[in-house]
Order: structure tokens, then C-alpha cells, then sequence
């Protein structure tokens, strides 16, 4: 059990997993020094406003949207691939709240999402043997020993690039690209023409006139400046612990621990264990966290994991991602939604339906059939709906990008056009059309009254 004093390396003393064998222990040691030694990426006040924001969704009264990259990478790194996806977010967001009248918290997996959990920890191609990549901040794609051979001072790399990301996601966030007036231009050329983009830009057509109205009643964006700003938070799973704790800092207004790498931080489904090194490490930080909860998940040793992680019971601390399947959500999450309520802990719970839901095409292409997603978001909103509890928010890996990794949706991507861009560095991601085709589905759940306002039995709790 997690106990004992806590040290940004306590997690030293746990069993982890889905970590490097980094050869050269020396090089470690010199890039953790060197990372320590650079500024913070985010401001612990950030990530405390973060934490409040996501208690009102706790409380029913907010919306989560977190999206972004299944893994950043290096060559991907543009500042169109990051407005584009920016982009996607806001057109989402702003069909959540305007369509549904919901507020939405909104969380990239952007500025620092690049390690990842592998099945194996080798990869055998023929006859040759090579560690599997685990993301560009470890090693390298190619099979090749030279680039499979994780190297620590690909971290610095990717503070670099992640400061330059939230950089320009500040930029956007608040200098005006995020301005409500603006609502046309974030819809992206290529859905621009699709029944998602139409029925967007109709939206937006409603929407401007709203602020017409707004502004002659005297509310304008110098009144009111959430008109013209927004706040757009980052987040990643918090897999390589070397870099996570080079970048755990003490608030000096608080004097508390914060990983100021990302305002969230998330476990993985497959780094959850209760005695291991990632539960230690996020238990002692406090920024919000997130959890996956897949298949696996059992209720009892899920109120243990939310004794460690948030002993207090504070809201906005903990958010549970489930992660089922469209297969197995039934079976699976109203016992665990049930038990958290039962045992009154304040939670978020958010609906990854991206991780449960892979498949092998019949050409051979990892990817999500579009169809599974919807129906895994759809049980989430039943089961909360049945339970009586707020479901909370959604997790996608997507991009802004007119990418053809995950099938079917409007655009009805079929297993032949898998191949014309697939482009993911880890998993299929949504395009910009079906994350938006989603937004809206999810817009009709919420409108429908199933969150976003209390219901008597849990104004009554
Ligand atoms: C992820 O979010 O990219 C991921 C690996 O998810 P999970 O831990 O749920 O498998
Ligand atoms: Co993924």
C-alpha cells in the first residue's frame, strides 16, 4: 500500500513498469540535472484554478472535454498541426456550450504527451530483436538499433518542444484567435464542405448573432472578456517518471509539490497498480490526476487507489477515465460507478472510448471502427443516466489534421482508404470531422438534460 513520507523520487523504492532500460545510466543522471535546472512549463496557480474548474464538473455543473495526439512526435511538429488542433477543440467546445448551454473545461493531451505504454517491451522482426518504441521522448520509430536504443536526452527535446506548444497554445488561447467572433474561422477547410461542417457553420451563423445581441445590450468582449479568451489547459500521462519528477516543483505560495510538466497529469490502465511506482509518484503532487479504468477495474480496489490518490475527498482532484470497450461497458462500469457513489467519493468520471475499442482491419491497419466509439460514449451517458451520477467528460485521441485512421463516420472512411493518410505515430486517432460529428451527438446527450444541471435526487445528496 502507498504510505510512508512521499519524495518526488519515492517512487524510486516501487516496482514500475512500462519504463526504459536506459544503457547509459550517466546520461540519465546529467539530462534529470539538466531538465531540473530549467523553468517550470506551467504555473502551479494553473493547475489549482484547473483542479477548481473540474470540481464543478464534479458537481454537475461543466462539461470535460481533453483531447488531442495519441503520441506527439518530433516530426510532427508544426505550428499548423497545433493550431489545427486547437482548432477542432474550439469548434467542439463551442458546440458543447453553445449548443448544450454547458460550460466545457478544456484539457489538450498536447505540450508533453509522448510517452507511451507498449503490450511488449521488445519488438521481433526476422530474426532481430529491438526494444518497442515507446514514443519520441524515449527512442526512436525506425527499426533500427540506433534509434530503438532509448536515449535520455530526447527528454530535453521534448521540454523544448513542449514549452514552444504551450507557448503558441497560450498565444492562441488568449491573444485572440480564441475569440468567440472568430467562431467561422476555426472551422478547418477540409470539413469545412462535410454535413458536420454545414451544420457547424450554422451553428456559428446562431451564434453570431447572439453576440450581436449580447453587444447591444452592452456586453462586449472589453465587458466581458471570456468573449474574447479562453482557457485551454495541457495534460499527459505521466509515464516517464524521470522527467516528471525533474519537473516537480515546490509552489512558492503554497509551498506544496506540483508537476508543473503539464497543469493534469493521468495513470495509465496498465501503470494503476496500487503498490507501483506511478501511483506513488501522483499521489504526492497536486495537480489534478487523472485514472484509467479499463476492463480490469475492480470496484473494491478502485476506492482503495482513490484512498491514495485523493485521501482528502477533494473535488477536481481525481478524474476516472473509463475505458472499456463498447463490448464490455455494460458489464463493466456500472459496478464501479455504483461504488463510487455509494461510497460518496467526489470524483470526475470522463469516457475514453478510443482504447478499448481497437481493431485490426482486414487490410491489416490498427484502427477504431467510428461506430464503437459512438456507442461506448452513448453506454457512458446510459449507465451515469441509470446510476444517477453526472458523466462528466470525454477523453479522444484525435487531430486537426484530415487524417484516415479510424472507420467509418460521415465521411464513411472504409478499410481502402485506411491507407491514404495514415499518418499516427501510435494509435488511430479522429479526424477533424468525426471529433466534431462526435461533439455534436454529444451535445444532444447533454441538451437532453442528462448533465449540466442537477437532478432532485442529487440536489438532494
Ligand atoms: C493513452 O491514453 O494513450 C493510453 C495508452 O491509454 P490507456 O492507458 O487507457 O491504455
Ligand atoms: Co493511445
Amino acid at each position: 500500500m502507498a504510505n510512508g513520507t512521499w519524495s518526488p523520487e519515492s517512487w524510486r523504492g516501487k516496482p514500475v513498469q512500462q519504463v526504459p532500460d536506459y544503457p547509459d545510466l550517466a546520461a540519465l543522471t546529467s539530462v534529470e540535472a539538466e531538465l531540473a535546472a530549467n523553468p517550470p512549463l506551467v504555473f502551479a496557480g494553473e493547475a489549482r484554478k484547473l483542479k477548481a474548474s473540474l470540481a464543478e464538473v464534479s458537481e454537475g455543473k461543466a462539461f470535460l472535454l481533453q483531447g488531442g495526439d495519441c503520441a506527439e512526435s518530433f516530426a510532427e511538429f508544426s505550428a499548423n498541426n497545433i493550431r489545427d488542433t486547437f482548432k477542432v477543440l474550439l469548434q467542439m467546445a463551442v458546440v458543447l456550450t453553445f449548443g448544450a448551454a454547458c460550460p466545457v473545461v478544456k484539457v489538450g493531451r498536447m505540450a508533453g504527451q509522448f510517452a507511451k505504454p507498449r503490450s511488449a517491451p521488445m519488438e521481433k522482426i526476422g530474426d532481430v530483436e529491438l526494444p518497442s518504441y515507446r514514443g519520441d521522448i524515449v527512442n526512436g520509430m525506425n527499426f533500427t538499433a540506433e534509434d530503438r536504443t532509448p536515449d535520455p536526452t530526447r527528454m530535453m527535446r521534448a521540454y523544448h518542444q513542449s514549452a514552444s506548444t504551450l507557448n503558441l497554445l497560450r498565444a492562441f488561447a488568449q491573444g485572440g484567435f480564441a475569440d468567440l467572433h472568430q467562431v467561422h474561422q476555426w472551422n478547418l477547410d477540409f470539413v469545412a464542405g462535410s454535413a458536420q461542417g454545414e451544420r457547424y457553420k450554422a451553428l456559428a451563423e446562431r451564434l453570431d448573432e447572439t453576440l450581436s445581441f449580447m453587444a447591444a445590450c452592452g456586453l462586449t468582449s472589453e465587458r466581458v472578456p471570456t468573449i474574447a479568451e479562453t482557457d485551454f489547459y495541457t495534460s499527459h500521462e505521466g509515464l516517464l517518471l524521470w522527467y516528471e519528477q525533474a519537473l516537480t516543483r515546490r509552489d512558492s505560495l503554497t509551498n506544496k509539490w506540483y508537476d508543473c510538466s503539464a497543469h493534469m497529469i493521468w495513470i495509465g490502465d496498465r501503470t494503476r497498480q496500487i503498490d507501483g511506482a506511478h501511483v506513488e509518484y501522483c499521489r504526492g503532487i497536486e495537480n489534478p490526476i487523472g485514472m484509467k479504468c479499463g476492463p480490469s477495474s475492480d470496484p473494491d480496489e478502485l476506492i482503495r487507489l482513490i484512498d491514495v490518490l485523493n485521501p482528502k475527498n477533494e473535488a477536481g482532484r481525481l478524474t476516472l477515465i473509463a475505458r472499456m470497450g463498447s463490448d464490455k461497458a455494460m458489464e463493466h462500469l456500472p459496478a464501479l460507478v455504483r461504488r463510487v457513489k455509494a461510497e460518496g467519493r467526489k470524483v470526475v468520471w470522463s469516457c475514453d472510448p478510443m482504447h478499448g475499442n481497437v481493431i485490426k482491419s482486414e487490410s491489416g491497419f490498427k484502427t477504431r471502427p467510428f461506430d464503437r466509439i459512438l456507442s461506448e460514449v452513448r453506454q457512458f451517458f446510459d449507465v451515469h443516466e441509470a446510476e444517477g451520477t453526472h458523466a462528466g467528460g470525454v477523453h479522444f485521441e484525435m487531430t486537426g489534421q484530415d487524417v484516415t485512421e479510424c472507420l467509418g463516420g460521415a465521411q464513411e472512411i472504409s478499410d481502402a482508404d485506411l491507407s491514404a493518410r495514415y499518418h499516427t505515430h501510435c494509435d488511430p486517432r479522429l479526424n477533424g470531422a468525426q471529433a466534431l460529428e462526435l461533439a455534436f451527438l454529444i451535445a444532444e446527450e447533454l441538451k437532453a438534460g442528462r448533465v449540466g444541471r442537477a437532478r432532485p435526487s442529487q440536489a438532494a445528496e
